[in-house]
C-alpha cells in the first residue's frame, strides 16, 4: 500500500508498465492510500478490460467494492471490439531532477535497445565486445555492435570511424574502394549504434559490410478484413493568421458526411478515427515577433478555437492527437500532453485522445490479426536529420520527409545524434523505434508526401497554414489543405485536397 501523495509518480509507471494508461482526472478521485497492484487485479478481471484510466473508470470501480454485479465501464474507443485502439507507447513523466549520469543512463539504454535488434540477425549473433576485439593478435573476422563516436576521413580518402560498446573503443576503416558501403557510409550519423562485419587488423577493423537495426525485409503488408478507413493530418496552427480556416471547416464536413459527392460521403462515413501529428495551435512566443502573425493572441484563446472547431466533429470517429514545437509544450522530447488547464474544452470531448510526442498505437486487433502499429513523431529532428545525412541534403532536403523517415527506420531512432533535437535523459530512451509500425506518422515541415518503405506506410501529413516568413527562414515550403486518406482494406493511399 502506497501513500498516493509521496508516489504519484512510481504508481502511474506501474499502471503504464501493466499496460493501462492514467487519465489525469483518475487521480483528482484518490484521496486515500493507494494499492496498484490490487486495482490491477480489479482491472485485469473486468470484462472488457479498460485500458483508459479516467475518473468515470474510478467511479464503476468504486461501485464494484459495493457490488459484484457485472461493470459496465465507458471506455474510450474500445467500446466495439472490431475496432479496439491500444496504447502501446505512451511517455509517463517522472518528476526527478535530471543529472550527468541520467544522460550515461540515457545512452546506454539506447545501446542496449538497438543492440537487441540488431542481434536478430543471424550475422551479429555472435558479435564480439570491443575489449576482447582489441586484445585479439590474431588477423581474425569479427562482427561487432557499437555506437558510432566518430567519423573522419583519413588523408587517404577513406572513413574511419571510432566505434563504443559499453568494454571500450575502437576504430574501424571503411575504404572508399569499395564504391556501395562508402556512399552508404557517408550517410551515418554521430551517436547512431550500427553492426559491422569486417577485419580484424593491429586494432582496426576493416569493414566488409555494416548492417543497421532497419525494419525486417520480409515484414508484412497488413490488411483487414473489411473496408474501414483512417484519416491523417497535422499542423493545424490555429491561431495563425494564416491558418485556412475555411479550407479546415470543408474538410470537417466531409469528415461528417455533409460534403462532396456521393462516393466520397459514403467513404468519410466509413473512417473510424483520425490521427493529427501536432501543432494544434500556432502558439504564442514560439519564434521572435510571432504575436504580428497571429489572429488569436492568447494561447487560451487559442486552444478553445481549436475545442470549437474540434467539437463540430461527429462523436463517433474516435481523434488521436500528439503535440508539437507550437504547443503549450515543453520543447525537449517525448513532449507530454496538452495540460488540461490550458485546453479544457478539448479534455470535455470524448472522442479526443492526447498522446505524447512520440508515441505508438495499434488500431483494430483481434483474435488472429495484430492490428496497424501506428507511429506518431511531430518530427522535431527532420530539419538536422535533412542537412547533415549527405544522401538526403542531395535529394531534397526538407521537401522530402519520406527520406527521412526511411532513414529513422533503418536507424531503429526518431532523432539519431545527440544534437538532432532536444531530448530528456533519463534511463530509458523513448525515442528508439522499438516495434515496427504499419504507419509512421509526422508533421513538423508541413509536406504532404506518402512513400512505403518495406511495407511501412510513410506519411508527411502536410498543414492547414500558408507559409509565414519564419516558415520561410527555415526553408519550409508548406502543402496546406491536404489530408492524407488511407483504405485499410486494401491499403490504397489517397491525398485529399480541400482547396478552394
Ligand atoms: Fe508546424
Amino acid at each position: 500500500m502506497l501513500s498516493f501523495t509521496e508516489n504519484k509518480d512510481e504508481i502511474i509507471k506501474y499502471l503504464v508498465s501493466k499496460g493501462f494508461l492514467v487519465s489525469s482526472d483518475f487521480f483528482d478521485k484518490v484521496k486515500e492510500e493507494f494499492d496498484a497492484e490490487e486495482l490491477c487485479k480489479k482491472l485485469e478481471s473486468c470484462n472488457p478490460k479498460p485500458f483508459i484510466l479516467s475518473e468515470k473508470v474510478f467511479l464503476s470501480l468504486k461501485e464494484k467494492k459495493d457490488s459484484e454485479d457485472n461493470l459496465n465501464f465507458e471506455i474510450i474507443s474500445e467500446e466495439k471490439e472490431e475496432n479496439r485502439l491500444l496504447i502501446l507507447k505512451n511517455y509517463v513523466e517522472v518528476n526527478k531532477k535530471k543529472e550527468v549520469m541520467d544522460f550515461v543512463d540515457y545512452f546506454r539504454a539506447r545501446y542496449n535497445s538497438l543492440k537487441n535488434l540488431l542481434m536478430n540477425r543471424p550475422e551479429l549473433q555472435n558479435a564480439t565486445s570491443i575489449n576482447r576485439i582489441l586484445n585479439k593478435s590474431d588477423k581474425d573476422r569479427v562482427a561487432l555492435i557499437g555506437i558510432v563516436r566518430d567519423k573522419s576521413t583519413t588523408k587517404n580518402g577513406n572513413l574511419m570511424i571510432t566505434l563504443e560498446d559499453l568494454t571500450g573503443e575502437i576504430k574501424v576503416l571503411v575504404n572508399k574502394n569499395k564504391p556501395e558501403l562508402f556512399e552508404s557510409t557517408k550517410d551515418i550519423l554521430l551517436d547512431e549504434v550500427i553492426g559491422v562485419l569486417g577485419a580484424n587488423s593491429e586494432k582496426i577493423v576493416f569493414v566488409n559490410e555494416i548492417l543497421f537495426p532497419d525494419v525486417p525485409v520480409n515484414n508484412e503488408l497488413k490488411k483487414l478484413d473489411r473496408e474501414e478507413y483512417v484519416v491523417f493530418t497535422s499542423d493545424l496552427h490555429v491561431g495563425g493568421k494564416v491558418f485556412f480556416e475555411n479550407n479546415f471547416l470543408k474538410f470537417i464536413s466531409w469528415l461528417n458526411g455533409d460534403y462532396g459527392g456521393e462516393e466520397h460521403k459514403e467513404i468519410a462515413k466509413k473512417v473510424k478515427y483520425l490521427f493529427i501529428g501536432g501543432d494544434l495551435v500556432e502558439g504564442v512566443g514560439v519564434y521572435p515577433n510571432q504575436d504580428k502573425d497571429l489572429i488569436i493572441q492568447d494561447i487560451y484563446d487559442q486552444y478553445n478555437k481549436l475545442t470549437e472547431y474540434i467539437s463540430k466533429i461527429r462523436k463517433d470517429l474516435k481523434i488521436i492527437t500528439i503535440g508539437g514545437n507550437h504547443d503549450a509544450l515543453r520543447l525537449s522530447e517525448p513532449q507530454p500532453i496538452v495540460d488540461k488547464k490550458i485546453a479544457p474544452g478539448l479534455y470535455e470531448l470524448e472522442n479526443v485522445i492526447f498522446l505524447t510526442n512520440p508515441s505508438m498505437v495499434n488500431i483494430f486487433s483481434r483474435d488472429g490479426f495484430p492490428g496497424f502499429n501506428i507511429l506518431l513523431y511531430h518530427g522535431g529532428s527532420f530539419p538536422y536529420i535533412s542537412e547533415n545525412v549527405d544522401s538526403i541534403r542531395k535529394n531534397g532536403r526538407l521537401d522530402r520527409p519520406d527520406l527521412i523517415m526511411k532513414y529513422l527506420l533503418q536507424r531503429r531512432h526518431l532523432a539519431v545524434s545527440h544534437t538532432s533535437t532536444l531530448y530528456v535523459p533519463g534511463n530509458e530512451d523513448h525515442l528508439v523505434i522499438d516495434r515496427v509500425p504499419d504507419f509512421f506518422i509526422s508533421g513538423h515541415i508541413h509536406k504532404t508526401v506518402v512513400n512505403n518503405y518495406r511495407n511501412v506506410t510513410l506519411i508527411g501529413c502536410g498543414c492547414w497554414t500558408d507559409q509565414t516568413e519564419d516558415q520561410e527562414k527555415r526553408g519550409i515550403v508548406p502543402d496546406p489543405n491536404r489530408v492524407i486518406l488511407v483504405n485499410l482494406q486494401t491499403r490504397e493511399v489517397k491525398i485529399l485536397n480541400f482547396e478552394d
